[in-house]
């Protein structure tokens, strides 16, 4: 089905067309920013690595001392019934949980009820990975950039300057290193050896990230969290970058130059290749 305004979402327990969802202009997701978000991709109906997303999503709400409003099991229960009343075998659930409705003041004032929304959007998975341009920036965004938040004011600025410039991702430098993607993580082959920068602060705990580096071991590929420079970026014979709407995706080119040979990716082809027999196996067993 067609996952527009008349697709189905979830608000605060109620299950209604998107069109009809309505919440107040005193949330405080709206007014502060102050909610964080899941991003859940759905394979076959299944909502894949479910629990990854659903940690992550405890871990963020805890971060930012929000009780979660639901248990493991309710949550689940809530997207699964999403995609169900979709209708739709492929796409990506969005959920987010903001601190609530209140009068407007910096400092939240105790008591007040979660806003939960989530929906349905459209994803397409390529049947290889595609292939992208990037461009390099410095990274501008604050230092917890572990907690999933939707104040993403820096990233959409990033995102629109991307754009603007006919380039599909951003990959950001902080202290000289290299962090992630303005909505994604980044793997480099450098030298014969895939390398990802190690979970910090400065990055989002990607589950895709999590995902391809246990698809490296499986496949006995050897894999490093190690710092990565931009010189180092500029020379690797791949990058890709990772994200539950992208899964992996290859840059050819950045900041105008070609990487690698600009059109092949041996290590990500054969990774991506097992990531879909993964996910077949997940949508089967459940796990
Ligand atoms: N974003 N880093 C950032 C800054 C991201 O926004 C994302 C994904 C990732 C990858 O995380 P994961 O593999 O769990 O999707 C890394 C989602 C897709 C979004 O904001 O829409």
């Amino acid at each position: 089905m067609n996952l527009d305004e008349a697709s189905v979402c979830y608000l605060n327990g109620k299950f209604l067309p998107l069109a009809e969802a309505k919440i107040s202009v005193l949330d405080r997701g709206f007014i502060f920013g102050d909610a964080v978000y899941e991003v859940i991709p759905v394979s076959s109906g299944t909502l894949l690595f479910i629990d990854k997303h659903l940690a992550r999503f405890a871990r963020s709400l805890a971060e930012i001392g929000i009780i979660n409003p639901l248990a493991v099991d309710e949550w689940r229960a809530c997207l699964e019934q999403l995609v169900a009343l979709n209708n739709v075998a492929q796409c990506s659930i969005y959920v987010q949980v903001s601190r609530g409705v209140a009068v407007r003041d910096h400092a939240a004032p105790a008591g007040i009820v979660p806003t939960i929304f989530a929906m349905c959007r459209p994803m397409h998975v390529p049947s290889q990975p595609s292939r992208v341009r990037a461009i390099t920036m410095v990274d501008p965004r604050w230092a917890r950039c572990d907690i999933k938040s939707t104040s993403l004011l820096p990233n959409v600025l990033l995102r629109n300057q991307a754009v603007a410039k006919g380039v599909d991702e951003v990959l950001l430098v902080r202290d000289g290193l290299v962090t992630e993607g303005a909505a994604s993580n980044v793997f480099v082959v450098s030298s014969g050896q895939v390398k990802t920068p190690p979970l910090s602060e400065k990055i989002l705990a990607g589950v895709t990230r999590s995902e391809i580096l246990d698809a490296l071991s499986r496949l006995g590929t050897p894999v490093s969290e190690e710092d990565i420079s931009p010189a180092q970026l500029r020379e690797a014979e791949e990058i890709w970058i990772t994200s539950s709407t992208r899964e992996t995706a290859c840059v050819y080119e950045l900041d105008g130059h070609v990487i690698g040979d600009g059109n092949s990716y041996p290590i990500a082809a054969r990774v991506y290749a097992h990531m879909q027999d993964h996910k077949r196996q997940f949508v089967t067993s459940g796990a």
